[in-house]
């Protein structure tokens, strides 16, 4: 029998790195876990030095080819069984009113097209064998307004919606499909916020302070072992969005 395969997009990135970790420590080592990056081989290789049972794979997933890779390394080394789409930017910022037609097909095509294409066609994989779990990452920006993040906030909000489509659709075939959603967390995403602008997030936090990526890889962790979540989107932000 092949092994059980998770991949986990965007696992050079700080998130990523956390859900890698996580869920190598909850699989005691028993998950085979794929380890995506586009740019950043240093820090990918790193992890994958931690991790005895996985594996790498460097990809552009915004384009076709490079989900058709992912999806072979995925099939190569056994069973599809997780997907966790965490690979995202949040950059340009631009205010609403300079909105450019590139930043669209820029931020849409990596935080939204790309889940969207790669849960399509692991989804395929999965139901072949019965059971699958998809987590996605989505941003506490889905459902809150903040100067320049007008695109980042559409791509997070449609991610959100296709989420609950997929779980819908693909819940009586054996599948489970659920998102987490970050508040402000310490990672590479937003370690350039000047400190004033820092505090006056921690304003807003009810928790007063910005998020582990442990935090949210925890909560990914209990997306995919409670099989009684389906559709779910659980916030992870110290209590921002409340
Ligand atoms: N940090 C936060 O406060 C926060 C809050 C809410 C939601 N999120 C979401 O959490 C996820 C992870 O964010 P993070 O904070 O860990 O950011 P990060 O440290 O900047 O990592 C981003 C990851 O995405 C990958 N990536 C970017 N463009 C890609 C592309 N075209 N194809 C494939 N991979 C691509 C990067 O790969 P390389 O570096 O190898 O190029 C990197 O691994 C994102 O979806 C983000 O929107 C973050």
């Amino acid at each position: 029998m092949s092994e059980d395969v998770a991949i986990v997009t965007g696992a050079s990135g700080g998130i990523g790195r956390a859900i890698v970790k996580v869920l190598n420590e909850k699989s005691a080592g028993e998950l085979r876990i794929g380890i995506h990056y586009k740019g950043n081989a240093e820090a990918a290789k790193a992890l994958q030095s931690e991790i005895e049972n996985s594996f790498l794979v460097q990809a552009d997933l915004s384009t076709a080819r490079g989900r058709g890779v992912l999806l072979e390394a995925a099939l190569k080394e056994g069973n599809p069984y997780i997907l966790v789409n965490n690979a995202g930017i949040d950059k340009p910022h631009e205010p609403a009113l300079n909105i450019q037609e590139e930043s669209i097909d820029l931020i849409l095509g990596v935080n939204f097209k790309t889940p969207l294409f790669l849960m399509r066609d692991f989804a395929k994989e999965m139901i072949k064998s019965g059971s699958g779990i998809i987590v996605n990452v989505s941003s506490i920006l889905a459902k809150k307004a903040l100067t320049g993040s007008a695109v980042y906030r559409a791509s997070k909000a449609a991610l959100e919606a296709l989420t609950k489509q997929a779980a819908f659709e693909w819940g009586p075939k054996g599948l489970r499909v659920n998102a987490v959603s970050p508040g402000f967390i310490e990672t590479a995403m937003t370690e350039a916020i000047a400190e004033s602008t820092r505090n006056l997030i921690r304003q807003e936090i009810a928790l007063g302070q910005f998020g582990s990526a442990e935090s949210v890889a925890l909560a990914v962790a209990h997306l995919i072992e409670n099989d009684y979540l389906n559709g779910a989107i659980l916030s992870v932000d110290g209590g921002m969005g409340l």
